[in-house]
Order: structure tokens, then C-alpha cells, then sequence
């Protein structure tokens, strides 16, 4: 499909950054379309470990054009440092760009998101603290600094003047820090600047020139549906919309431009930060869970809460996205279970039983989860290849979440590696 959207169907860290790198390499182009660091993106190939915080995960593919698009916020220090440090690796960054429109994450929005959650103390997010939310803040209130904005020396100095004139208050009143210096911080944007000019273009028009010219553009989510602003758990949620109208929006393309949207979701489920999570496992086979899939923050190192697949959630993230085909990965992980729970529905705090995602927050954090239990595979399947081969359990427990969800799995992942994937159906047939 010319257009594939792809996107986090959970609470992130899905692997959406393996899938995309394995389906880049025929893809002309691979555009990030919302977010900022607060993602993580790794990518295995043999030896070699790439995480990836803002540049696309078609990267290592020399010769793909990797957008960063305008619904992106940009940190440029870290931008600066991801650039250095693939460069350093011998990448080829010639297919970069980066949309003049992007917000830019100052350090005030860091500084801001930190503080908020302290002040927040039990009630916290579990924000990733890099100055995500403060930054779409900004961007929303008009007061945003953009990539656009690198390019001019006096505009940037002006804008940095403003704003802090205003953020200095509310560091040292709100936040009892010490104020931001106007110099220091202009010169250090400026020396940013330098680094990322090169990279900046009119996104919009080169991802609608790909398309137009029939070319294989991926679009590639950060976070997860359920970490979205308007859909997701909120508060418990980012501040962009990773669901897959976001690419829309975030690219500058219109909606009618979109072919596929393929979901990617763990073969279980996991979540980082705070909030709700009906299928949350008990401690030991949280632990089981975190050890076997390695579930540690890949930006924060922070511990992955674990559970079980959570049909219903999936359901929901099928119809916010229009769903055309899931990825499932970490299939691997589950080889350890004898038997594993699925939550195929949910217990409500007034008796009911439903099948359908609540839209009531306290519905949703009280909701108890119903599970059918299906029979594990108990033997390692991370070297298989081919559908056929996968144990008639493995099979049967793939077949139970198309049915379930009412959406084809197309890709299995099986370990971490850019090889150890099975495809069940080609996700980019049509291309
Ligand atoms: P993303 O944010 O959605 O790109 O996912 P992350 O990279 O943050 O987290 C996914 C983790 O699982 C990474 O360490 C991947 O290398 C790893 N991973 C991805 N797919 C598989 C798989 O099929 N099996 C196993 N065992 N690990 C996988
Ligand atoms: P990838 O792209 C998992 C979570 C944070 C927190 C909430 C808000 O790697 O899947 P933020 O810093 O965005 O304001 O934090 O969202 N979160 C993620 N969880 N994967 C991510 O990205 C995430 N990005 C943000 O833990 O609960
Ligand atoms: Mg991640």
C-alpha cells in the first residue's frame, strides 16, 4: 500500500520501531508524525542495538527519506546528539528532514514537566520528563518556538527574549527555580541551530510529492493509542494524537491519501507511566513478563508494568484507527507460559459485563478483567520462519485474537532482531 500508517495499538513500546524498519527497506519514505523524545524506538540488526529517540526508524536504510513532520516536538540538543551519535556509526543522514513548523522542546519545558509532576506527588503522570507536555502546551497557546525559527539568528533571539520574560516568572514564583539566562540560552539554540539548518524543508510538500508520484510512504507513529490526548486513558495520556488520523495532521496530507493502517501490538501488554490497567498481572508473573521481554523503558530504563492481552482495549484501538492489518510482536515472550490468560472483557463497578472500551474514566479504572485462558506453546519459537511452523497452540492463539478483534495479523515478531519476524501477510502488497 503506497500510504501505511503504523501505529501503536497499546500503551507504547509495541516495537513499532522493528516493524518499520523491516518494512523501510522498500519504502521510499518514513515520516515520525507526532511526539518528540518521550519515544523510543529500537532497532536490533545482529550485533548492533540503534534506539532511536526522534529520527524515523527507516534510517538505517540509506537513501530513504526520513521526515520528521510538523506534528513532531523537537528537542534540538537531543536532536543534535542522536544526529552526532548515528553519523559517529556510520548512518547516512542525507535522507533527513525536518518540518520548519515543528514546536521546539525548550528548557523551560523540561525544567516545567519535572516540577509539575513533583507538585503533583501521588497524582503524577509518569511523564518521560522531557518537556512533551509543556512543549504541545505552548504549541497550542501560540507561544511556541518552531524549527522555522533556527534559521534566523534575530527572530530567535527575539522569540527566546519573550518567552522567557514570562517563563523567568513562573520558574522562580511556581516552580522556585532559578531563572533561565537569556545569553547563555540563546547561544547554546544557536549553536543547535547550526547542526540542524541543513535538515529543515517544507515537509508537507515532499511527503505529497512522494504520494503523488505513487511512492511507498510509511507513517510512523511514536507512543500509542491509548497514551492519545483525546482517546487514550486520560490524564494518563501524552499530549499529541499518535492515533493514525494524527499522520494527517502531522505530515499535512489529507486523510483521503491513506491506504493501510497496520496496528502494531504486543502479544501481551505493557505500560509505563501511571493509570488504569485491567490486565495488569500479579507481581510474580509481571516479573516473569519483565525479565522474559526485557520490558525495561528504553528512554527512562524506568520498569514496564506488565499483563496480559487486553482484547477489548484492542477492539477499541481496531476501531479509533480503522485498523486494516495488526503486527503482532514478542510472541516469543509467552513461550514460558503453560497457559495464558486473555482479558476478552470487563467487569464494571455496577455488575455489567462489557465488551466495549468504557468512555467513563471510573468506569475505566475499576474495571475487573474477564479472562478465558488459552493453552501455551511451552517451547521456544524464536528461530521459526514460517507460519507453518509455529506450534498448533501459537497458532491457535493468533487465530483467537483475529477472531476476538476482527482484524488480520499480518507480521509475528519472535525475537528482537530485524530477522526474526514471520509474515503472514504482505503488508505493502499492493505497492
Ligand atoms: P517501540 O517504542 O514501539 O518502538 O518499542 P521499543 O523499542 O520501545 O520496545 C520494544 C522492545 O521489544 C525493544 O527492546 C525491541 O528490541 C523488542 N522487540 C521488538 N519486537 C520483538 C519481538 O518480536 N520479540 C522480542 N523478544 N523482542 C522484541
Ligand atoms: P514509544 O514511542 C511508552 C508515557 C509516559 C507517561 C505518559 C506521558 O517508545 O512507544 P509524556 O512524557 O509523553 O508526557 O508522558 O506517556 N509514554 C510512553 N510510554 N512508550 C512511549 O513511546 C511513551 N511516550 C510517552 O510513560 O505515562
Ligand atoms: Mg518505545
Amino acid at each position: 500500500m503506497p500510504c501505511t500508517v503504523i501505529v501503536g495499538a497499546q500503551w507504547g513500546d509495541e516495537g513499532k520501531g522493528k516493524i518499520v524498519d523491516t518494512l523501510a527497506e522498500r519504502a521510499d519514505v518514513v515520516a515520525r508524525y507526532q511526539g518528540g523524545n518521550n519515544a523510543g524506538h529500537t532497532l536490533v540488526l545482529g550485533e548492533e542495538t540503534y534506539k532511536l529517540r526522534l529520527v524515523p526508524s527507516g534510517v538505517l536504510w540509506p537513501g530513504t527519506l526520513c521526515v520528521l513532520g510538523n506534528g513532531c516536538v523537537i528537542d534540538p540538543e537531543v536532536l543534535m546528539e542522536e544526529l552526532d551519535g548515528l553519523e559517529e556509526r556510520g548512518v547516512d543522514l542525507s535522507g533527513v528532514r525536518i518540518s520548519g513548523n515543528a514546536h521546539l522542546i525548550m528548557p523551560w519545558h523540561r525544567i516545567i514537566d519535572a516540577d509539575s509532576e513533583l507538585m503533583l506527588g501521588r497524582l503524577q503522570i509518569g511523564t518521560t520528563r522531557r518537556g512533551i507536555g509543556p512543549a504541545y502546551a505552548d504549541k497550542a497557546s501560540r507561544v511556541g518556538i518552531r524549527v522555522q525559527d533556527l534559521l534566523d539568528e534575530k527572530i530567535l533571539r527575539q522569540k527566546i527574549q519573550t518567552a522567557l520574560s514570562v517563563k523567568n516568572v513562573l520558574l522562580r514564583k511556581i516552580y522556585h527555580q532559578r531563572p533561565l539566562d537569556k545569553d547563555v540560552l540563546t547561544e547554546a539554540t544557536l549553536r543547535y541551530a547550526e547542526r540542524i539548518r541543513p535538515f529543515i524543508a517544507d515537509t508537507s510538500l515532499l511527503v505529497n510529492q512522494a504520494l503523488d508520484a505513487g511512492q511507498v510512504v510509511l507513517c510512523e507513529g511514536a507512543q500509542a493509542t491509548l497514551l492519545d490526548l483525546d482517546h487514550g486513558t486520560y490524564p494518563f495520556v501524552t499530549s499529541s494524537n499518535p492515533i493514525a488520523a494524527g499522520a494527517c495532521v502531522g505530515l499535512g496530507f489529507g486523510p483521503t491519501r491513506v491506504d493501510a493502517v497496520l496496528g502494531v501490538a504486543k502479544a501481551y501488554v505493557t505500560r509505563v507511566g501511571a493509570g488504569g490497567f485491567p490486565s495488569e498481572a500479579d507481581e510474580a508473573d509481571s516479573t516473569r513478563i519483565r525479565e522474559h521481554g526485557g520490558e525495561y523503558g528504553t528512554v527512562t530504563g524506568r520498569e514496564r508494568r506488565c499483563g496480559w492481552l487486553d482484547v477489548v482495549a484492542l477492539r477499541y484501538a481496531a476501531r479509533l484507527n480503522g485498523l486494516t492489518q495488526l503486527a503482532l510482536t514478542k510472541l516469543d515472550v509467552l513461550s514460558i507460559f503453560e497457559s495464558i490468560p486473555v482479558c476478552t472483557a470487563y467487569r464494571l463497578p455496577d455488575g455489567s459485563v462489557t465488551e466495549d472500551f468504557p468512555w467513563h474514566q471510573s468506569d475505566f479504572h475499576h474495571a475487573q478483567p474477564v479472562y478465558e485462558r488459552l493453552e501455551g506453546w511451552s517451547t521456544d519459537i524464536s528461530a521459526v520462519r514460517d507460519a507453518g511452523q509455529l506450534p498448533r497452540a501459537a497458532r491457535d492463539y493468533l487465530a483467537f485474537i483475529e477472531e476476538r478483534v476482527g482484524v488480520e495479523v499480518a507480521i509475528v515478531g519472535i525475537g528482537q532482531r530485524r530477522d526474526q519476524i514471520i509474515t503472514l501477510r504482505d503488508v505493502l502488497e499492493a505497492a
